[in-house]
């Protein structure tokens, strides 16, 4: 059984149009789209689907429903299954299905030593022997002993092995805590030991509040040479893009509310929820990405953006603002005075003072305009040119159709230029991205190395993760280890996430894969624009899998006469279809030239 609620929610977060679409092939139609009705047998269309309402009908046959309908006349599916496949299909989780039914969570012992983790760090925070600086520290941040319990705030000791050896004592074993990342390995201390060591720990959950795994602060300034932060490597429970910090605890607050404050780091959603603003969340330490918008727009359709005020918090703002229009969550921008950010306000200021902040945020195409005209753009028909470059990106992104009309015409009214010209520019194609680069030395006893497969991008990410640590994390976040086909890469790129600061093949690792890793660690090549290897071999791996993928089910799909099959092949062919849909869609030009641009 699944909760009317739950449907309800389905249906309303459905995409009908790519649903069918993806079965049948629509042309739009006005504000609806028409097909040739697969219900009949007919020569001119008369099979509409109507996205504002959320319906097809066909005004030969008769036939009409909403998305289960279809899926259900179409496919022969049961109820249940078209809500779970739509759901699928549109990133809505379905929570409490057949309770009791479902198999055993294959990674619960992963979820229990976080467990223990969160329980051991946090009796080692209020127990007066051990946590009596860390203690001090939140008092100094304004964070009460009530939000730090909320938050499960903990203190790792600054010893080697204190989580190691309390977790031995309870029966979790060193692999485990590897696997999880709570313990780790290096290069220069053979013994396994605590990632996290003397800081205040953030554990971070997941929608269900299951701990996935920890931030950790230093107290204060820290040593010379410390990150700020530490947190959990990828694992098989956590994936940090797919997942805002807070969420778990605000999530009620946000769908009362409507809109969720999205803020740049740990210490801001804890400090704004000890003022009192509840609805906070924010991105794991890296730019927000589309599956964290797909979270997010489960509970809100709005958003309020707090980051800093810099040139970097804005650019990071726009590329944000954008990624949300494109999932339908409408972004407004909260700016804040230079060098604030919304910790420092409250805890300088108040809550007052932060609160009269957000009351005036600004629509992101208005704060855009707004500084568009700051740098004068809009007084010459060369900025004005540029401008309108500047803007196009939000207005590719709107997804909402009412929205993007409010927008075309703001800009229009603003700048002068018509309205169909600017649809124009909207439906022009941009040009497709340029190859990715690694810019080589010349090397003339190396000549001719460039057709082999070895500069495949598969070849290429790793160089960058071996030349730029940075991007080890990156790189992990986005790929695993089974979307390397090469297996010697496939060790590789996993020796790199078990080990950032590598620099000799692990002992057990295969002959033929540690001679590849040798020779990425002696390759003098020169990276070119890393973030574009990164975003280029990336997506390049993953639509190679898809497309293979989807060949194959069209492959069966040719050779099946089992309906039934037919059935499950067809939706198999629409979920890789939206897969690689989102792929594209995750790093559009529009993000892509959002990146670039040094303001906007
Ligand atoms: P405070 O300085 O305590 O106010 O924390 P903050 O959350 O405001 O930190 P900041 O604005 O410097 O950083 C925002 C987010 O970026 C943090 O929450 C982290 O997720 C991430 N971050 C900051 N510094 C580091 C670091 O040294 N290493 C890593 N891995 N992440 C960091
Ligand atoms: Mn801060």
């Amino acid at each position: 059984m699944i909760p009317d609620d739950q449907v309800d929610e389905v249906r309303a977060r459905a995409d009908i149009v790519q649903v069918i679409g993806d079965l049948v092939p629509l042309k739009k139609s006005g504000k609806d789209y028409k097909a040739c009705c697969p219900f009949h047998d007919e020569k001119t269309p008369s099979f509409y689907v109507v996205p504002a309402k959320g319906f097809y009908k066909c005004f030969g046959c008769g036939e009409s429903g909403d998305v289960f309908a279809f899926l259900m006349k179409r496919h022969g599916l049961s109820f249940v299954d078209a809500v779970k496949h739509v759901a699928a299909s549109s990133g809505v989780e379905i929570r409490e299905v057949n309770r009791g039914q479902t198999g055993e969570d294959p990674f619960r012992y992963l979820y229990e030593a976080n467990a223990f983790a969160r329980m051991f760090f946090q009796d080692s925070l209020w127990d007066e022997a051990t946590g009596g600086p860390a203690t001090a520290y939140l008092e100094e941040r304004g964070i009460d002993r009530d939000t730090a319990e909320r938050f499960g705030l903990g203190y790792a000791p600054d010893a080697w092995r204190g989580l190691h050896e309390a977790a031995s004592h309870h029966g979790i074993g060193e692999e485990v805590l590897i696997e999880v990342g709570l313990v780790t390995r290096s290069e220069k201390r053979k013994d396994p030991y605590d990632r996290f060591r003397g800081r205040l720990t953030f554990p971070i959950e997941n929608l269900s509040g299951k701990v996935v795994g920890f931030g950790g602060r230093v107290l204060g300034v820290g040593r010379e040479g410390s990150p700020k932060y530490v947190n959990s490597p990828e694992s098989p429970i956590y994936h940090k893009g797919g997942i805002l910090y807070g969420l778990s605890w605000a999530k009620n607050t946000i769908r009362r509310q409507g809109t969720a404050l999205m803020v740049e780091g740990y210490m801001d959603v804890v400090s704004l929820a000890a003022a009192g603003f509840e609805n906070t969340v924010a991105p794991l330490g890296t730019a927000v990405t589309s599956d964290q918008v797909v979270l997010l727009r489960r509970f809100a359709s709005r958003a309020h953006l707090l980051f800093d005020s810099d040139a970097a918090g804005l650019k990071a703002t726009f590329r944000a603002a954008d990624l949300l229009l494109a999932g339908g969550v409408h972004p407004c921008v909260v700016t804040l005075p230079t060098g604030e950010d919304p910790d420092s306000i409250v805890h300088s200021e108040g809550a007052e003072a932060l609160q009269s902040h957000i009351d005036g945020a600004v629509d992101v195409l208005d704060r855009k305009i707004q500084i568009l005209e700051e740098h004068d753009h809009f007084k010459s028909i060369e900025h004005t040119r540029t401008a309108i470059d500047r803007l196009l990106p939000t207005l590719r992104a709107v997804q909402d159709p009412t929205l993007r009309d409010i927008y075309i015409k703001k800009v229009s009214d603003r700048t002068g230029v018509r309205r169909d010209t600017l649809e124009a520019e909207l439906a022009r194609v941009v040009a497709p991205p340029l190859q990715p680069q690694v810019v080589r030395r010349r090397d003339r006893r190396r000549p001719a190395a460039r057709t082999t497969p070895e500069m495949g991008p598969e070849r290429e990410l790793l160089l960058l993760m071996t030349k730029d640590r940075d991007w080890i994390e990156r790189v992990g976040e986005r790929l695993g280890p089974k979307d390397f086909l090469d297996v010697r890469y496939r060790a590789v790129f996993e020796s790199l996430l078990a080990d950032h600061e590598l620099t000799h093949p692990p002992e057990e690792m295969v002959p033929e894969a540690a001679r590849v890793l040798e020779k990425l660690l002696a390759d003098p090549a020169e990276l070119g624009r890393a973030h574009r290897v990164f975003e280029e071999s990336s997506s390049k791996i993953l639509s190679t899998l898809l497309q293979e993928r989807l060949d194959a089910v069209d492959h069966l799909l040719q050779n099946t006469s089992d309906e039934q099959q037919e059935t499950q092949l067809l939706l198999e062919k629409a979920r890789l279809s939206k897969e690689r849909r989102d792929l594209g869609q995750d790093w559009s030009p529009t993000v892509r030239r959002a990146i670039k641009d040094n303001h906007l």
